[in-house]
Parts: structure tokens; sequence; C-alpha cells
């Protein structure tokens, strides 16, 4: 017999306590912790029978000849196949989430149709949406005649039963993984212990078949994927689908890849005949640019191996608060306080009695230092009334002292900005680079009281 006890579990970040608490001590959340009776976590068949020298170790050396790298089945959806590394790996479980609405199913769907025409084995496990609604949205995108195996069910057991039946699938899709159940556990679903006994079964069952599952996952209000904390550590690929509401476009981030980048996104846009792959984001991102306003300055990115050209909107305008306004959209926080800091200190800027708004253009999040230069250029030109030349794209990090620094990627990032029309690049060059030919003239500059002066001339 499996030992039964009960235990106080935060179904938020999966803390364990051995009572109830108003607030978990883990995550700081109130009223997240319920109680669950669970026979011991890792029940399973398998588990309660003793084993008895079963395992084998192998030396580390003996096992490169076989081992190459991993095989991959791609999904022929190149966007999803850039973020997960270059498609599917057997046996691998990728973790999506995302909020509701955002087009988790809808992608999945087309990934799966995808594959299955190729002749692959594909099941499509909908908790969450009767068959009829499934076939509803397959046919919208016009892939209803896709031989992919569509299941409403919700029992993990019957799920692995009926996809133990014959070849075992290529892909497996669980929507949602939250929806799930197991009969080894006793709590509701879409408790914790739950979700992480459907995942662990789930997973047992892609590492011995070879089929590589996705399970679904939704996100809490502050954007955590709900619950399943505990999953992210178990799976090989957390996968995050975003987007706003105001926009069409969705950017698929890896945010933990064991088989590939986490660096790479990919980008789509929704459309009434579901979503659309984007080849060349910096065309999305700088559509309906206004020109030669002061204040918005292009910055030349990098997103993983691809660059992406998005514009930087600052607006600086004096304050009628005792303590002024910082606010950041897109961006990180305290780089715009550290940029107002230098660009005060070393470029000679008034800045204390203004409120300072900066927002990265089209909703895109960008982590990149080198968008400090852009930010501090659209910062200097909001703040001085003069707008930048419109043909003209800026990236550099920003050191305390002022000085500017080279970044990476600069061959690729300029010639991206070449070919959608830009003629000048503000950007510092690296000494081994001096010499080189480059697609756009960079214009090249050191320290911001360079950027400062150039800008106010
Ligand atoms: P869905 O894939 O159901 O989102 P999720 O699974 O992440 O909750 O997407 C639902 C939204 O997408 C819904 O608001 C309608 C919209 N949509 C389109 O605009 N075009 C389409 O072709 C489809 C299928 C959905
Ligand atoms: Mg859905």
């Amino acid at each position: 017999m499996a030992k039964r006890s009960s235990q106080f579990i935060c179904q938020e970040c999966g803390a364990v306590y051995n009572r109830w608490k108003g607030k978990c001590e883990a995550c700081g959340g109130w009223n997240t912790i319920v109680e669950e009776t669970s026979s011991s976590p890792l029940a399973g068949p398998a588990s309660t029978r003793p084993s008895r020298a079963k395992g084998r170790v192998f030396p580390f050396e003996s096992l490169s000849g076989e081992i190459k790298e991993a095989p991959r089945i791609p999904s022929g959806i190149a966007e999803l196949d850039r973020v997960t590394g270059g498609g599917f790996v057997h046996g691998s479980i990728i973790l999506i989430g995302g909020d509701p609405g955002i087009g988790k199913s809808t992608l999945l769907m087309q990934a799966a149709a995808s594959l299955a025409q190729k002749g692959h084995r594909v099941a499509y496990i909908s908790g969450e949406e009767a068959i009829a609604q499934v076939r509803l949205r397959a046919e919208r995108l016009g892939l209803a005649s896709a031989p992919v195996e569509l299941a409403a069910e919700t029992n993990v057991e019957d799920i692995i039963a009926t996809m133990s039946n014959g070849v075992p699938p290529t892909l497996a899709i669980i929507d949602s993984i939250q929806t799930m159940w197991t009969e080894t556990v006793e709590s509701a679903p879409g408790t914790v212990t739950q979700v992480r006994g459907s995942a662990q079964a789930l997973i047992r069952f892609a590492k011995t078949k070879g089929t590589a599952v996705i399970l679904v996952g939704h996100v809490t209000k502050d954007g955590q994927i709900a619950g399943p904390r505990v999953v992210e550590h178990m799976v090989d690929a957390v996968v995050s689908f975003d987007g706003d509401n105001s926009h069409h476009f969705r950017i698929l981030r890896a945010v933990k890849n064991r088989f590939g980048p986490t660096d790479e996104i990919g980008v789509f846009e929704m459309s009434d005949q579901g979503l659309r792959e984007i080849e060349n984001p910096s065309e999305l991102f700088l559509a309906g640019r206004d020109h030669a306003v002061p204040g918005t300055a292009v910055f030349a990115g990098m997103e993983g191996t691809r660059p992406v050209l998005t514009e930087i909107q600052a607006l600086v305008a004096p304050s009628s608060l005792g303590t002024p306004r910082r606010s950041v959209i897109g961006w990180d926080n305290n780089r715009l306080a550290m940029i107002l800091a230098v660009l005060e200190a070393h470029g000679g800027l008034k800045l204390g009695m203004h409120d300072v708004y900066l927002n990265v253009a089209g909703g895109l999040r960008i982590n990149e230092p080198a968008a400090d230069l852009a930010a501090a250029a659209a910062l200097v030109s909001s703040l001085s009334g003069a707008a930048l030349p419109s043909d003209t794209v800026y990236f550099g990090e920003l050191g305390l002292s002022g000085a500017i620094r080279p970044v990476s990627h600069m061959q690729n990032r300029l010639k991206e900005a070449a070919k959608l029309g830009f003629r000048t690049a503000v950007t510092p060059v690296p000494r081994q680079e001096r010499n080189e030919k480059f697609a756009l003239t960079p214009n090249a500059i050191g320290h911001i009281t360079d950027l400062v002066a150039s800008i106010a001339a």
C-alpha cells in the first residue's frame, strides 16, 4: 500500500507545508495553499516495486560514438522550428505557456496538421474543448482533412493506453496539462499534485516510446505558468507565447531549452486563417513609424541569430509631481535609470524635473544592452525637440563612464538596416573591424558627449 498523507500545497509555486497557512512563504502568494491528499508523490506502479540491481552505468566516453546530434522532427513551421532549435526532439517534452486566447491551440493544431500531412502519427488531446470545437477550428484553418488523431480526454491513463495502441505517435499534444488527472493521485484536477502526477506519467511515456510531447500550460495574471512551476523543471523546454491584444502579432520565445538556443524568437501574425509566419519582423515593427518626430530612434537589435529593427520612443516632459515619473514599456526599468544618470552626469542633461516615458513600439521586449544608445538618442532627441535623421539606426552599450562600447553581430545589424533602406548607423566600431567594409557607413562614436553634441547640433 502506498502511504497516504495529507499535504498543504501552494497552487502558485508548489511549495509544500504540513499545515495550512494564509500566505505562502516561498512565493508570497495569499490564499494559495490548498490541502491535497496524495498517495506518495512518486506513486506509480513502477516505483512501488523494489528493483534489484537494475541500474546500469555507462562510461562517459563509450557513449560518444553512438550519440550524435539529437534527431529532429521539423514541424514544417519555420518560426516554430527556429525556437525549438530545428524541430522537436524524439522523446522530449515541451511546455508551452501563454495567456488565454493568444493562439496556443491554433499554433499547435497547425503544427499537428503539418506533421500529420507528412505521414507522421500525431495525437491531439483536448481536455478543454469538445471534438466538435476542435474540428471547427481545424476547418477554419483549412486543415480539416489532415489525418490528426483527435481525442477529448482528461484521464492520463486512458490517454496513454490509447496512444500505446499501434506505432507510438511522433507527436502528442496535451491541451492543457491543467485539465489532466491521473488515478495515482487523489487530488482534484488542476491542483499542483495532479498536474505534477499527470506530467510525470506523460514524461515517462515520452521517454519510453520516443514520442515528442507538448504540454499546454495556462499562465497566471503575472505571466507565470500557473501551478506547474514544478513542471518547468521536469520538462526539456519551456516556451512562452506572448503578444498583446492591441496588436495582431505573437512572439514565441524559449525560456528554457535543453536541446537548443533560448535567445531565438518566432514571430507570427494572427489572421482569420490562423497564425501566419512573419519572416521579416523588422518590416512589421517599423511599419507605421512616425518619421522625423522628436523622441524616436531606430534600434538595430538581434534576437538570437536574427537581426530585428525596432523603434524606441521616448517622451521627456516637465513634471508637475514632486517625484517625476519614470515609466518603461518593453525594456528594463533599471537600465533606463542608469541611462538617465549617465546622461545627467556625462551628457550635461538636466532631467531631474522631467517625467520620462520610454516605449518599444510594436510590443516587442528588448533585453539587449545594445539598445542603450538608441534609448539615449531617443531621450536626448525628445528633450531637445530635435528629430533624429529618419535614415539612421543606433546601437551600442553605454558604460557608467559615458563611454559607448561596441556590441556583437555588427555586420548582421548593419546588413539588415541597409536592406531596409537605412543609410547611416551611429555606433562604436571595434578596433579589429575599423578597416572592414560595411553594408552601410557606420558613423563611429565613442562617448555619450558625441551623441549629445550630434543631436543638439
Ligand atoms: P486559441 O488558439 O484558442 O488560443 P489559446 O489556445 O491560446 O487560448 O486562439 C483563440 C483566438 O484566436 C480567438 O480569440 C480567435 C482567434 N483566432 C483568429 O483570429 N483566427 C483564427 O483562424 C483562429 C483559429 C483563431
Ligand atoms: Mg486553447
